[in-house]
């Protein structure tokens, strides 16, 4: 969903005060029709070097670019979907999700724990929110990596003409025949081009930080075998782990644009008007002002003021989901694998070249020592 293009003049904020700050203040902005010509306006490269009109395109007008009043229009017909409660209702859906991908790698020596757990569980969980079946997933999941990783033009305006086409195809066959999906929702409370570009946004916010947090709260916990070994001996504390993992590894960890629409005074600092802003949350989350000693990681002792979600308006939509998926994936490895650990070295670590989403792009596990069990 975000994307920095090259040779981009923008303002970056890190500090936790500064970001609160922001993310509550209506001078900064995120309308894409007038975001679009000052993009190109702070660009070496001009309106090409923004991606010219492919990130222009309709998939980009959803309500993650837009400002009240049409945020809150776009954003209500999801609202009911994703309230902590509805949320809490599909928790044994999650869970056989999770379940059924594991089941395929569980009894291997050695697997993959971002291609063949994290991703592939993540998908399925928000393909079954949206209501997209499960044989589609590989093909849009080719789709969503060109258009939110650092794809060209030529392959960045195929893929977004090809997942624009998928989608209009749903969104209409729902229209016709409507179901208890989020699929339908949206294409009964929204006109087309609104539904296609609201379905994108879920899609593209929807599962690679969900699968990001997984694997890189698992690679924290392996640095920490301590806190692991507690973790996997009492699953109670799954849930102030997976907060604390999201205060500390972020995979949201830079934000999407915003403009301000005047001068603004920050902490001294002036940004001027029709100036892009980015928030750097994983900073903030390891802000020393805001938190004793950031870097530590303590599963017991969660710091759930985190901005791992965002705040203000544009807060995370998906939130409850993704801190439940997070939960039950952890519940279910602790379940299924009792001593599974990182079998590869730290520099064999491929972290993605996103600059928005902090994550693995592999990350190789199998069996260890399981906890209690030496000494028996
Ligand atoms: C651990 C997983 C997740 C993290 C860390 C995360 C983080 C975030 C953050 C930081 C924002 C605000 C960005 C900004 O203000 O610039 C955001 C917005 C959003 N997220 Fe998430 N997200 C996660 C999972 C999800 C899931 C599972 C969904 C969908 C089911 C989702 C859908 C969205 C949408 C649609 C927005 C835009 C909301 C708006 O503009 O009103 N996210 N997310």
């Amino acid at each position: 969903m975000a994307y920095l293009p090259p040779g981009l003049r923008a303002w970056l904020i890190t500090s936790y005060e500064d970001i609160e700050f922001v993310l509550q203040d209506p001078r900064f902005r995120k309308s894409i029709d007038r975001a679009m010509p000052l993009f190109a306006a702070h660009s070496s490269g001009g309106a090409e070097g923004t991606g010219g009109g492919a990130r222009s395109s309709l998939l980009y007008d959803n309500m993650a670019n837009n400002d009240p009043p049409e945020h809150t229009r776009l954003r209500k017909p999801l609202n009911a979907t994703f309230t902590a409660r509805s949320v809490a209702a599909r928790r044994d859906d999650i869970r056989r999700c999770a379940h059924e991908t594991l089941d395929a790698v569980a009894g291997s020596d050695s697997f993959d724990l971002v291609q063949d757990f994290a991703f592939p569980f993540s998908i399925s969980v928000i393909c079954r929110t949206l209501g997209v079946t499960d044989e589609d997933r590989g093909t849009f999941h080719g789709w969503v990596q060109t258009i939110t990783g650092d794809a060209t033009p030529e392959a960045l305006r195929r893929d977004t003409g090809s997942m624009t086409e998928y989608l209009r195809g749903l969104i209409r066959a729902r229209r016709d025949a409507p179901r208890e999906d989020v699929l339908s929702h949206l294409a009964t409370s929204l006109d087309e081009p609104e539904a296609v570009a609201q379905a994108y946004a879920l899609l593209a916010a929807g599962y690679e930080t969900t699968a990001n947090l997984i694997t890189t709260g698992f690679l924290t916990l392996d640095a920490h075998p301590v806190q692991r070994d507690r973790l996997w001996a009492d699953p109670t504390l799954v849930p102030g782990a997976v907060e604390e993992m999201l205060r500390h590894q972020s995979p949201f960890n830079l934000s999407l644009y915003r403009y301000v629409t005047e001068e603004v005074r920050l902490n001294g600092v002036t940004i001027p008007e029709g100036a892009i802003v980015f928030l750097a949350f994983a900073a903030a989350n390891r802000d020393d002002c805001r938190f004793d000693e950031p870097e530590r990681f303590d599963i017991g002792a969660p710091r759930r003021e985190h901005l791992a979600f965002g705040g203000g308006i544009h807060n995370c939509i998906g939130k409850h989901l993704a801190r439940l998926e997070v939960i039950v994936a952890f519940e279910t490895l602790i379940e299924r694998c009792p001593g599974l650990r990182v079998s590869e070295s730290a520099a064999a670590h491929e972290w993605k070249a996103s600059p928005t989403f902090r994550g693995l792009r592999t990350l190789r596990v199998g069996p260890g020592p399981v906890p209690g069990r030496e000494a028996a």
